[in-house]
């Protein structure tokens, strides 16, 4: 047999990369990126920027003294049971008191059982996709959509297919649509995932008459809902709006979060979810982490035993709203030509940008002037969001904000010359993420 010449041998393509396990990871972790926002926290922590890129709740007013003392004596009298490992649905205690929390929105049914605690809400939607979704399923989401929802999804390479949100949130008739074009498709859609209070990033709040429409589309359509909500008590007139769990025990997995109402350090959540879909959570949660932590959890306990937290709740609200106040009035001075939404509650405001302009080529300018925002680019899974970016208005005292916005105008300023100059064409396009050493996570 005629030995093959080099020309007519097989080649393996030739792949640039210094990983030595290159081909060998699964194709979920093939597909995971890091995320914009937090490739970005190794600029946006330093102190001369003004971040107005994170969900970071402001936690300087919280009582640490008084709570340590506390802490101290719980860890005397139960440090047994603290440092030992618990239940994998999360301890009794703390089930009965987020019932207390989700009762102040309308969530009077349901029972200690049907609640699973999660490491964070972010591990929650980590554990309701691995078990409702294979690859190739749909997801319907808000466009945009929350950044960190986006990654779970990605990571069990689900395909997220948009749903438009307008000023009242979701739009049901695009929701209904949505479902029938991805079943015309032969698709699965496996559940809407929804964030309806004070919208991260978009800022929205799902209006009161909508939600039973959304719920009898989805009862329609046997279409389950995830309702993820870290904000709803966060509205700041105090106002809270009907959860969409209230209405319908049966057709909707509810999320809710310490986080942005306490504290987000302990990494404490929970979910409510019905009965067969709860069993199946806790499964996933034994597989994934064995058990929540039980000193987090007792942690958390603590705190809402020995203080006022609706007092506390109510502080944060009104901290947020002359936040939120400080940058809607900056951006009326410095930005009038951009356009927003005033939210009303939350932590974010959705800032549309002039066309011509690209949030996320624009960035390495504004982090240079220290300013920091994430681009729109970040919450949605198909490049789109580049006239839009996110505002957070959380962390920064009504002054800083107002200096980022002064700033920020300076960038637009002369971002919109050198465009008028140059065109964005051949311009070198900057990538966020190639920052080393990404500082805290919150998204
Ligand atoms: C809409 C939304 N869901 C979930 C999370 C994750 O929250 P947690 O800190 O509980 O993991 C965030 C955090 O920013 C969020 O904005």
């Amino acid at each position: 047999m005629a030995a093959e010449t080099p020309e007519t041998q097989p080649t393996a393509p030739k792949v640039i990369s210094n990983d030595p396990w290159f081909g060998m990871y699964a194709d979920r972790a093939e597909v995971m990126r890091a995320s914009e926002i937090r490739a970005l926290f190794a600029v946006a922590s330093r102190p001369e920027v003004v971040s107005l890129a994170g969900g970071m709740p402001y936690l300087e007013k919280m009582p640490f003294d008084r709570l340590s003392e506390l802490l101290a004596k719980m860890l005397r009298e139960k440090g047994d049971v603290a440092w030992q490992y618990g239940s994998a649905q999360g301890d009794d205690h703390l089930r009965e008191q987020v019932l207390e929390i989700t009762a102040l929105e309308g969530i009077t049914d349901a029972q200690p059982d049907d609640v699973v605690i999660t490491n964070g809400s972010q591990s929650g939607l980590d554990l309701i996709t691995r078990i409702m979704c294979n690859p190739g399923d749909v997801v319907l989401a808000e466009a945009p959509n929350y950044v960190g929802a986006l990654g779970v999804f990605q990571s069990f390479q689900v395909d997220v297919e948009n749903v438009p949100l307008d000023a009242d949130g979701l739009i049901p008739e695009a929701f209904e649509e949505a479902i029938i074009a991805q079943k015309k498709l032969g698709k699965k859609v496996k559940f809407l995932y929804t964030v309806p209070n004070f919208h991260n990033p978009a800022g929205v709040t799902l209006s009161v008459e909508r939600r039973p429409k959304i719920l009898d589309i989805a009862r329609r359509h046997h279409v389950l809902i995830v309702e993820d909500n870290p904000y709803g008590l966060l509205g700041f007139d105090g106002q809270t709006y009907p959860a969409l769990r209230s209405m319908d025990a049966n057709q909707v997995v509810y999320l809710s979060s310490f986080s942005k109402i306490i504290a987000p350090g302990m990494r404490v959540a929970w979910m409510i979810a019905p009965p067969a879909i709860r069993h199946k959570l806790v499964l996933a949660n034994e597989s994934a982490i064995l058990c929540p932590s039980n000193m987090s959890q007792m942690t958390i306990s603590t705190y809402l035993d020995n203080f006022d937290w609706k007092k506390q709740i109510n502080e944060y609200r009104g901290m947020y709203r002359e936040r939120c106040d400080a940058m809607d009035e900056a951006l009326h001075e410095y930005l009038p030509y951009c356009s927003w939404n005033k939210p009303k509650g939350g932590f974010y405001i959705w800032l549309k940008i002039p066309e011509g302009l690209d949030a996320r080529a624009m960035l390495p300018r504004a982090t240079t002037a220290r300013v920091a925002y994430v681009s729109g680019t970040a919450f949605y899974a198909n490049g789109e969001g580049t006239h839009h970016m996110r505002l957070s208005f959380c962390y920064p005292t009504p002054e800083r904000i107002k200096e980022g916005i002064r700033r920020l105008a300076g960038v637009m300023d002369e971002e919109k010359a050198t465009t008028e100059l140059f065109g964005t064409v051949g311009r070198p396009d900057p990538d966020p993420r190639d920052v080393e050493h990404p500082g805290p996570a919150s998204l």
